[in-house]
């Protein structure tokens, strides 16, 4: 090579690392942001970046743009590894135009995507950006549509995670929403759909950024994000360990870790974690992290609908998908929120072949009319399809409650569970025994002398009748009861014989969810 040809190449690649230059990446820095190449370093393998497209230029000639060329131009992409595994990454650069999205910006993006599905690796976009490149016009909001339709195709094919690690506004915030799980950093991310300015125009209310789109604020009020960290570095982080639970694309499995927790542990102390007064809360997560591997559980949507549990772990190095009824918060009941959180959490294990262990304790939908002008019926609809179509491996352990509607919908045997246990402690009934002596019983209730006493009789008949597992297992809805102490061995069983399991769903273009 000639000595003119590497000083040429040294000179770009210079320029397309310098990005928007020094103020830039200083003010990037003081507002406690990492560049996009801080980002891509600290979030894969050490030295596995793989670059494309560093020398791509914009094309505008509009609004002086063609006198501001930056290589790169605002997005910095390519492949690299997360604990040796293959992942596609995006990154873009706020200190270039923005990280404003141009119709070149919208195309590297593209061809990543693309090369990720024709491999069947995940894509991971840091987002960081002034939405579309206003200079561009019409060519840059294409540039995002055709981000959109990849985000679509891919859906269910491949893991996409979108961290948002700056402002990203307008349609820029639906690529993240289309994608599986959406990261964001307090204090210095937000997404909506219009900002703080226009809110005031034409809503006429005052409202600041961080709580107008947030990180708290999707993580527990609207459940756009799955995930707040207090800084960067924790959510790329958080992004890692995630990638260690997910298979590379839908027709691998999820990665099994060498096992690292004696698989045939018993613990006592489940056996007194359930109150003896079922109307006694305890914390469902003190049951999941005593019988998954080294009491790992990588919960997700912690903030939002917390009445129920999601997240990911492993029972002998097997990753799951868990999902929990919360019986410390509103008594674990299934509102509108949880039902929308679980639902969408058992599809994308459903997606990408992770089995299913629920634990259940659920006395029931959420009465009332906000929950009924709002949709109950066709939000918690979602969960029982999204349970009902499910065909990976399905555990369900019945802990307490499991009345009614509720059931039915937590994985039940009716609806394809594969393994449906009880600890001794389970109520399966229609209803609590209250409301269900105050019906069937009302005229002798009222009849009665001691109209109080008849209740607490009554009461107490039902519940030595129906209150307790035996009956589904002599219908065979339950497969079997067992003390709480043998849970993990238990769930690790059931996972090791359905580990070939083959189910599907009828031939169809695609089921009608009720949105
Ligand atoms: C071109 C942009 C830009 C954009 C920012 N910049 N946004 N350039 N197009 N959309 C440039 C600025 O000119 C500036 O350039 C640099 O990026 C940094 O911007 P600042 O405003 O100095 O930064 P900051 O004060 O941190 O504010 C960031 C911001 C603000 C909140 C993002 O820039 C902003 O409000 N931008 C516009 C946001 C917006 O309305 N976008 C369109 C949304 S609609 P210099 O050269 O000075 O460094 C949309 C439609 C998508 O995206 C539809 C898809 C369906």
């Amino acid at each position: 090579m000639s000595d003119e040809n590497r000083i040429r190449l040294q000179k770009m690649r210079e320029e397309a690392l310098r990005g928007g230059g020094e103020a830039r990446v200083k003010a990037q820095h003081d507002k406690g942001k990492f560049t996009a190449r801080e980002r891509l370093e600290i979030l894969l393998d050490r030295g596995s970046f793989e670059e494309v497209d560093a020398f791509v230029k914009h094309r505008s000639t509009d609004f002086g743009l063609d006198k501001q060329h930056i290589p790169g131009d605002g997005v910095v992409t390519g492949s690299g590894t997360i604990d040796g595994r293959l992942v596609f990454v995006f990154s873009q650069d706020f200190t270039v135009f923005g990280g404003s999205l141009s119709e070149t910006h919208a195309e590297k993006i593209c061809k990543i995507m693309d090369m990720a599905m024709k491999v069947g690796a995940p894509v991971i976009g840091l987002n960081d950006s002034g939405g579309a490149r206003i200079q561009e016009g019409v060519v840059s909001l294409g540039g995002y549509a055709d981000i959109f339709l990849r985000n679509t195709l891919a859906s269910g094919v491949i893991p996409q995670i979108s961290a948002v690690m700056g402002p990203c506004a307008g349609g820029a915030v639906y690529s993240p929403a289309i994608t599986d799980f959406v990261f964001m950093v307090e204090g210095t991310s937000y997404m909506f759909v219009t900002g703080p300015n226009v809110v005031k125009t034409v809503t006429h209310e005052n409202v600041t950024s961080e709580d107008l789109g947030g990180a708290m604020t999707h993580a527990s009020k609207s459940g756009v994000a799955h995930f707040a960290h207090e800084n960067e570095v924790h959510s790329l982080m958080a992004i890692r360990r995630m990638m260690g639970f997910l298979p590379q694309n839908n027709v691998e499995c999820p990665p099994r870790k060498p096992p690292t927790d004696d698989r045939n542990r018993r613990d006592m102390a489940l056996n007194d974690i359930v109150p003896d007064n079922p109307n006694k809360p305890y914390d469902i997560k003190d049951v999941i992290t005593r019988t998954v591997d080294d009491g790992d559980f990588m919960e997700v949507q912690e903030h939002y609908a917390p009445n129920i549990v999601v997240g990911f772990a492993r029972y002998d190095g097997r990753p799951v998908g868990i999902v929990a009824n919360q019986p410390a918060v509103l008594a674990g009941v299934l509102d509108i929120d949880s039902s929308l959180k679980a639902a969408r959490f058992v599809r994308f294990c459903d997606c990408f072949n992770i089995p299913l262990v629920v634990f259940e304790d659920v006395p029931g939908f959420l009465p009332g009319t906000e929950q009924e002008w709002r949709g109950i019926i066709k939000h918690g609809a979602k969960l029982l399809y999204a349970f009902a179509e499910a065909t990976v491996p399905k555990i369900t352990v019945i802990t307490r409650k499991a009345y009614g509607g509720a059931y039915d919908v937590m994985n039940s045997k009716h609806i394809r569970g594969d393994y449906n246990y009880a600890w001794p402690s389970a109520e399966i009934a229609v209803m609590g025994p209250k409301g269900a002596v105050e019906i069937i019983f009302r005229k002798e209730i009222a009849a009665a002398k001691d109209s109080e006493q008849a209740l607490e009789e009554k009461i107490e008949e039902y519940r030595k009748k129906f209150a307790n597992p035996f009956i589904a297992a002599e219908r065979g809805f339950i497969d079997d009861v067992f003390e709480p102490c043998d849970t993990r061995p238990r769930v690790i069983r059931a996972l090791e014989i359905l580990e070939n399991k083959a189910d599907s769903n009828p031939r169809k273009k695609h089921g009608n969810i009720p949105l």
